[in-house]
C-alpha cells in the first residue's frame, strides 16, 4: 500500500527522499489515467483552495498547476505583481499572510529570488510549493521530467541522462541533478565551460566539454534554454558560435540508440540550443513532458494538501 507524504512543503528535490519521489511519480501515473477519462475531473480536493503567486512569467507551469487544481476540484485564486497591493509597496510576505487569512490550503510560488519559497514557508502552516525560484530549484519540472523518462524506459535506475546548455543559471538542471542522482540515474552535464562550471561535479554529476564524449551511449538528452535574461555577462562569443559547438542537432542523434529521448523543459530557443529539425524528430518528447506536467502537479497538490496516501476511492 502506498504511503503518504508527511512534510508540509515541496521546496526542492534536494530535501526530498527517494521514497517520496517514488510516491509522487506513482500517484502521477494514476492521475494520468484520470486525465484519459471522458470527464477528466475528480472531487478529491473539493473544498480546498490553491493560491498561485507567480511573480515571473510562465506558460507551462502556471497553466498546468491551475489545470491540475481544477481537475482535482479545488478552487483557485491568482496573485501577481501587477494588479495587487505589491504595486503599492506591500511585501510578498504580507501579501501571502493576508491571502492566507482568507483560508488557503496551498500556495504555489514562482519568484526570481532564489530561496523566497523557503522564507515564506517558514512563516505559515499552509503548504508552500516551489514553482521555480531564481536559479535555485524547479522541483515539479524535474518530477515531470523523471515521469517522462520512467514512462518510456520503465525505470530511472541506471539511465544515462545528458543535460546540455546553460547549467549555471538553470533551476531545472539543479532539481534534475538532485532528483535523478537520488533515483540512481547517471547525470552528465555539457555546454561551454563558463555555463557548465566544473564545480557541478560536487553534486555527483559528470561535467564534459566534448560533445562526442558527452553523447556517448546516452538514453536521454535534455536541452536547456540559453537564458538571455540571466546572461548579464558574456558567457560565450555569439549565438552563432554557441549553435555551432553546443546545439543538439539531428546528426548528433543519428548514431545513438533508436530509443534516445530528446527533452527540453521549454520555452525552447529553436535554432539556438536545439536545431529547428528536432521539432519534428520522432524522439522529441517535449510535448509529452508538458502533458505529464498536469499529472505530476495533480499528484503534488494531492499529497501536499491532503497528506494522505492515495487509495482507489480518491480517484473516483
Ligand atoms: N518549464 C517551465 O518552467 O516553463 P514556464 O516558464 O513556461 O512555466
Amino acid at each position: 500500500m502506498q504511503k503518504g507524504i508527511k512534510r508540509k512543503d515541496l521546496l526542492g528535490l534536494k530535501e526530498l527522499e527517494r521514497g517520496e519521489i517514488e510516491i509522487i511519480l506513482e500517484t502521477a501515473f494514476s492521475m494520468k489515467e484520470v486525465l484519459k477519462r471522458p470527464i477528466k475531473k475528480i472531487p478529491t480536493l473539493r473544498g480546498k483552495t490553491v493560491c498561485f503567486m507567480f511573480f515571473e512569467p510562465s506558460t507551462r507551469t502556471r497553466s498546468s498547476f491551475e489545470l491540475a487544481a481544477k481537475r482535482l476540484s479545488a478552487d483557485t485564486i491568482n496573485i501577481s505583481g501587477v494588479g495587487s497591493a505589491l504595486q503599492k509597496g506591500e511585501s510578498v510576505l504580507d501579501t501571502m499572510l493576508n491571502i492566507n487569512a482568507m483560508g488557503i490550503d496551498a500556495f504555489v510560488i514562482r519568484h526570481a529570488s532564489s530561496g523566497l519559497p523557503y522564507f515564506l514557508a517558514r512563516h505559515t502552516d499552509t503548504a508552500v510549493i516551489n514553482a521555480g525560484d531564481g536559479m535555485h530549484e524547479h522541483p515539479t519540472q524535474a518530477l515531470l521530467d523523471m515521469m517522462t523518462m520512467k514512462e518510456r524506459f520503465g525505470k530511472l535506475e541506471g539511465l544515462r541522462v545528458l543535460i546540455a546548455g546553460d547549467i549555471r543559471h538553470s533551476r531545472v538542471a539543479r532539481s534534475n541533478i538532485y532528483g535523478l542522482l537520488k533515483m540512481s540515474a547517471e547525470v552528465r552535464l555539457f555546454g561551454p565551460p563558463p555555463l557548465v562550471p566544473k564545480e557541478f561535479e560536487q553534486f555527483g554529476a559528470e561535467v564534459l566539454y566534448d560533445k562526442k564524449k558527452a553523447l556517448r551511449n546516452v538514453d536521454v538528452i535534455m536541452g536547456l534554454r540559453i537564458q538571455r535574461e540571466r546572461l548579464l555577462e558574456s558567457f560565450f562569443p555569439s549565438i552563432r558560435e554557441y549553435r555551432k559547438f553546443f546545439a543538439i542537432t539531428p546528426q548528433d542523434i543519428e548514431n545513438l540508440s533508436k530509443d534516445v529521448l530528446i527533452m527540453h523543459p521549454g520555452p525552447v530557443n529553436w535554432g539556438v540550443e536545439m536545431d529547428y529539425d528536432i521539432i519534428k524528430h520522432k524522439n522529441n518528447v517535449i510535448l509529452e513532458q508538458v502533458t505529464n506536467g498536469v499529472a505530476i502537479r495533480m499528484s503534488v497538490l494531492y499529497h501536499f494538501i491532503s497528506g494522505e496516501k492515495l487509495d482507489e476511492e480518491h480517484l473516483n
